[in-house]
């Protein structure tokens, strides 16, 4: 990988865990999966990797134990709760980065991985500086990558925006996006699609945006603490933000995020701020890229990419460790990879797949990766630790409703403040 990525060393943050006693037994022939992979587009990409598995290792009965709500949110809070009563699944979907190395390598949650990535070769194939800098704890690696998605897209819907006279070029500035909005909602359409019935989703529109002004360095600084959450060019990305709060559905918090990407493909709403699981919906709607959806990075960000990569773990004396080492092999492996992959939106996180097996969408991500300045998202648990996420979602749900800067920034101030990541 060229670029590098701005949590070098992380894991050396983190104190040695104490692992919890443990009870289970070796169960029966089974492997329990856990995800929030529910929406149809992530419900049949994880469909693909079962059937990988199936085919590998059969005989063994699939639990596949998913919690519903994007981005994780309810999920998570039921995963610690089980980790913590002693009750793992065999293996979990986790991002890596504060998420991995925080919530689950450091309390003892999770047996390292390392030796699979030296017998299967994989550590050739995954990005190194990813691997080191956000899977890695002590010299041991935690964690197997499905796929890498980019989040910070804004997709729109061709045939809406053509008839509104809307050309999108291959990149967008902010000044370009708020016109053709204007346009929009002068023309009665609603600009941009919203769907925070999980607050995270606003909180990526505002992440997305915030990159798109301070940019890839000015990202490394504020996740570093070099630079403040009330600097003046936070604050411009916080006012940009509350103008594209102007433009969005009313009835965004009782959406889902997949229920915003539905609204962009009926022709209810022009533009969706989303990562690229949006780009499995469209797939598994049959839409067709360029003709029904478009995509250009998020205003100001072109040259970036938000990573929001898609990891499993092994469970510390996990109930069914043969299935699940098997399990995390088949997750490695090229087969699983370009399965997986081309039906959720995101890319292989191996770099030596057959890119002519992939769409235009995926080719445009993978040369992305490939050529752009990487960063760890914020919202998806990566780039700090999971009270600052919180605290970003509680002052995001706080300013869509007052749209009061000052307040967000000082609360985002004292987040930061609080976190042993930002000093
Ligand atoms: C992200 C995850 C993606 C996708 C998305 C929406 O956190 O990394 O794979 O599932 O949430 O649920």
């Amino acid at each position: 990988m060229r670029n590098s990525i701005p949590l070098i060393a992380i894991a050396a943050l983190f104190a040695i865990g104490q692992a919890p006693l443990r009870s289970e037994a070796a169960g029966e022939n089974k492997l329990e999966v856990f995800s929030w992979w529910t929406s149809g587009g992530e419900a049949a990409a994880l469909n693909e990797l079962f059937n990988v598995y199936k085919k590998q290792d059969s005989g063994v009965a699939i639990v596949n134990a998913t919690v519903a709500g994007g981005g994780g949110s309810a999920a998570r809070p039921v995963l610690q709760t089980r980790l913590a009563g002693n009750n793992p699944p065999d293996s979990w979907q986790t991002h890596p980065g504060w998420e991995l190395l925080g919530q689950y390598v450091e309390p003892g949650y999770c047996e390292p991985i390392t030796d699979l990535y030296k017998s299967n070769g994989w550590d050739k194939a995954f990005p190194k500086e990813l691997v080191a800098s956000l899977m890695t704890k002590d010299r041991k690696i935690y964690a197997v990558l499905a796929g890498v998605h980019r989040g910070n897209v804004l997709w729109y819907n061709t045939k809406l925006l053509e008839k509104n006279g809307i050309k999108v070029g291959n990149t967008m500035t902010f000044d370009e996006f708020l016109a053709a909005c204007d346009k929009l909602q002068a023309a009665g359409i609603t600009p941009l699609g919203l769907g925070d019935s999980g607050i995270w989703a606003s909180a990526e529109l505002f992440e997305n945006t915030l990159l798109g002004v301070i940019g890839p360095k000015g990202w490394n600084d504020l996740f570093s603490g070099a630079m403040q959450w009330d600097d003046p060019k936070v604050k411009q990305a916080m006012n940009l933000f509350a103008r594209m709060l102007n433009y969005v559905n009313p009835d965004h918090s009782a959406q889902s995020w997949d229920q915003a990407i539905k609204t962009l493909m009926e022709g209810k709403v022009a533009f969706c701020s989303m990562g690229d699981w949006a780009d499995g919906e469209f797939l598994k709607a049959n839409m067709k890229e360029k003709e029904d959806f478009g995509w250009v990075s998020h205003p100001g960000t072109d040259g970036s990419f938000i990573i929001v990569a898609d990891g499993f773990t092994l469970a510390k004396d996990a109930p069914h460790k043969d299935a699940a080492v098997a399990w995390l092999k088949m997750v490695g492996s090229k087969e699983a990879q370009e399965a997986f992959n081309k039906l959720k939106g995101s890319i292989p996180a191996r770099t030596d797949v057959d890119r002519s097996k992939f769409d235009a969408y995926h080719q445009w991500s993978m040369d992305s990766f490939g050529k752009d300045k990487l960063v760890a998202s914020c919202v998806h648990g990566e780039a700090a630790p999971a009270a600052f996420q919180q605290a970003l979602n509680d002052a995001v749900t706080a300013f869509v409703a007052d749209k009061n800067v000052d307040n967000f920034a000082n609360a985002l101030v004292q987040a930061a403040r609080d976190s042993q990541a930002m000093k």
